[in-house]
């Protein structure tokens, strides 16, 4: 992969869903590039194919036809173990659910991935830290997550995604659970890792005060792109209403 390849490249992607006899194009060929470092939001009506194509880029779930190649990695190409791994490895997910286990503190939430992989503890608390850290949770190392607030929550969730340095961070309404002032600080937060860590960041949402701090929103209509704009002045939600409005018609 050269410096000037895309990190996520997307390609004419479909995905068929059998319901009984009937066939919901979920993805009905959709594609996108995104390059390093860039902060895409992804917006569209409810059941546009918006889960489904952060899904099929995660690779947790398989495509019909069509290509997903991040960081130069071929999804679809992949045996199913080594899809996991490289999920599992190279990518960051974040849900609206933070999925958090409650008997684990903060610490021991973010450092999960590690445990997964099987690395032997020392050092993990160390990284773990650090990165509650940057998320502005160093305080709360040690809380469990019922003594958390919700964006405190997502922010774990955050670390958690990070604690592999991730090639791209996949999230999927990250905010739909939080009220405005920590959705708020969830959106400046994704805005600061592509920005200042140049971190690589797609992010499925409703809000346009959240896709306000994004550097490109692309719109979804019935499994294709209906079109996209960049947000000339950041943060300005109401104007990224306006022009959606524009968009979708
Ligand atoms: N497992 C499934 N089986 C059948 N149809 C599905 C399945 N998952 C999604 N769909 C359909 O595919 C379409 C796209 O769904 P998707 O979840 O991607 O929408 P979305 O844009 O994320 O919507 P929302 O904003 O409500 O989350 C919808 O019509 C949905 O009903
Ligand atoms: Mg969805």
């Amino acid at each position: 992969m050269s410096p000037m390849d895309p990190i996520l490249k997307v390609s004419d992607l479909r995905k068929d869903y059998v319901a009984g006899s009937e066939c919901v194009h979920a993805l009905d060929g959709l594609s996108l590039e995104v390059n390093q470092g860039e902060f895409v939001a992804i917006m569209g009506a409810s059941g546009s194919g918006k889960s489904t194509l952060l899904h099929l880029i995660g690779g947790l779930d398989v495509a019909t036809a069509g290509q997903v190649v991040v960081d130069g990695h071929d999804i679809a190409a992949m045996s199913d173990k080594d899809r996991t791994l490289f999920r599992r490895r190279r990518l960051g997910i974040i849900f609206q659910q933070f999925n958090l286990l409650p008997t684990l503190t903060a610490a021991e939430n973010a450092s999960l991935p590690l445990l997964v992989e099987g690395n032997g503890v020392s050092g993990m608390a160390d990284a773990a830290e650090a990165l509650l850290k940057k998320v502005d949770l160093g305080h709360r190392t040690s809380h469990r997550p019922q003594a958390l607030s919700g964006g405190e929550q997502q922010r774990v969730a955050i670390a958690r995604a990070l604690i592999n340095d991730p090639a791209v961070i996949l999230a999927d309404e990250p905010t739909g659970n939080l009220d405005s002032r920590h959705s708020q600080e969830i959106w400046e937060l994704l805005a600061k890792l592509a920005h200042c860590e140049s971190r690589t960041v797609v992010a499925v949402t409703h809000e346009p005060a959240g896709a306000a701090h994004c550097d490109r929103i692309m719109v979804l209509k019935d499994g294709k792109t209906l079109g996209e704009f960049r947000p000339e002045t950041k943060g300005d939600a109401a104007l990224v209403a306006t022009r959606y409005a524009e968009l979708v018609g």
